[in-house]
């Protein structure tokens, strides 16, 4: 546990940061803060309806603030190329949108929707931000986990999940491609010798729109915490000067150890080489064979 608060946070007048999904739950506060403390925000929603609501909130409590909408759909790679090439520079990109516990569907390129929007929709857009990040000193990738990471499992033989799909398992193996992903990118940014940070969180379990529960949504609301307090295991990865690059930030703001199979470099190599094969995301600048 630290002290640290929101208000902890530096100045970031002359920063440009990415918040994926930030027009719900987790996301929203955490776009909130960054344009609160001077950054230039990027609302990066499917939704031109709720991201536009989120730029007005946003607005509303930070009049003044830089904050735009521009629409994304991770489960669709042409619509993260399109943002990619839109977006302008960037120096603080927030992994934070997911689906979960779904029943099966696909994505628009035919990837198994979890896995496909939580993994490799991110991949993918960090893949075609890479030289705009690396243009920015200092740049951060934070990807937001969850300990439910844990329990996933990589099948490689079976990535589509047409057997035996279950939506926590798929969902626990989105998570766990999170973390591999966040590890595996950090390793290679820094054996091609660039200072970018990649780090990862668990936000704990917060009252979103992650979990529908119909009726008994506010009762959600009143047993688990607030999206803001969600929001800062997110907000201390993208700017505590403590943060170093391959940490796994937990709700207390602690340094949590990912599971053994999440710090396995050999899964990660090869979840690495699967997503490029399936995206077409290349990555160069930081490529070894
Ligand atoms: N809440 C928790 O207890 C908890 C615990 C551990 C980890 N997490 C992680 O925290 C992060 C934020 O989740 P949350 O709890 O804030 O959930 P949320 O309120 O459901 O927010 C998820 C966001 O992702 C967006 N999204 C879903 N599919 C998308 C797509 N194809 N393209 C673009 N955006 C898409 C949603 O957009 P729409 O509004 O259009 O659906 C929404 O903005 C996730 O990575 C989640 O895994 C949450």
């Amino acid at each position: 546990m630290t002290t640290w608060t929101p208000a902890s946070m530096p100045d970031l007048t002359g920063k440009s940061a990415i918040v994926t999904g930030a027009n719900s739950g987790i996301g929203l506060p955490t776009a909130l803060e960054l344009a609160r403390h001077g950054a230039r925000v990027v609302v990066a929603a499917r939704s031109p309806e709720k991201g536009g609501a989120a730029v007005e909130r946003i607005l509303r409590e930070v009049p003044g603030a830089q904050v735009e909408y521009a629409r994304i759909d991770l489960a669709d790679l042409a619509s993260v190329r399109e943002f990619a090439e839109g977006v302008g520079e960037v120096d603080l990109l927030i992994n934070n949108a997911a689906i979960a516990m779904i029943p099966r569907r696909e994505t628009k390129d035919g990837f198994e929707m979890q896995f496909g929007t939580n993994h490799l929709g991110h991949f993918a857009l960090t893949g075609l931000l890479l030289p705009k990040l690396l243009a920015r000193p200092g740049a951060r990738v934070v990807t937001v986990s969850s300990d439910a990471h844990a329990v996933g499992k990589l099948d490689f033989g079976n990535l589509d999940l047409e057997r035996g799909y279950g939506r926590m398992s798929a969902y626990a193996r989105s998570k766990l491609a999170n973390l591999l992903f966040t590890l595996e990118l950090r390793r290679r940014a820094e054996k091609a010798g660039t200072g970018l940070i990649s780090v990862a969180c668990h936000p704990g379990t917060t009252a979103t729109n992650i979990v529908k529960l119909g009726p008994l949504q506010p009762l959600f609301r009143l047993v688990f915490k607030s999206p803001e307090k969600g929001a800062q295991p997110s907000l201390y990865a993208a700017t505590s000067p403590a943060i170093r690059g391959g940490e796994f930030v937990g709700p207390k703001l602690t340094i949590l150890t990912p599971s053994e199979t999440a710090r396995s470099e050999e899964l990660a190599r090869r979840l690495w080489d699967v997503s490029t094969e399936l995206t077409g995301v290349r990555f160069e600048e930081i490529s070894y064979s």
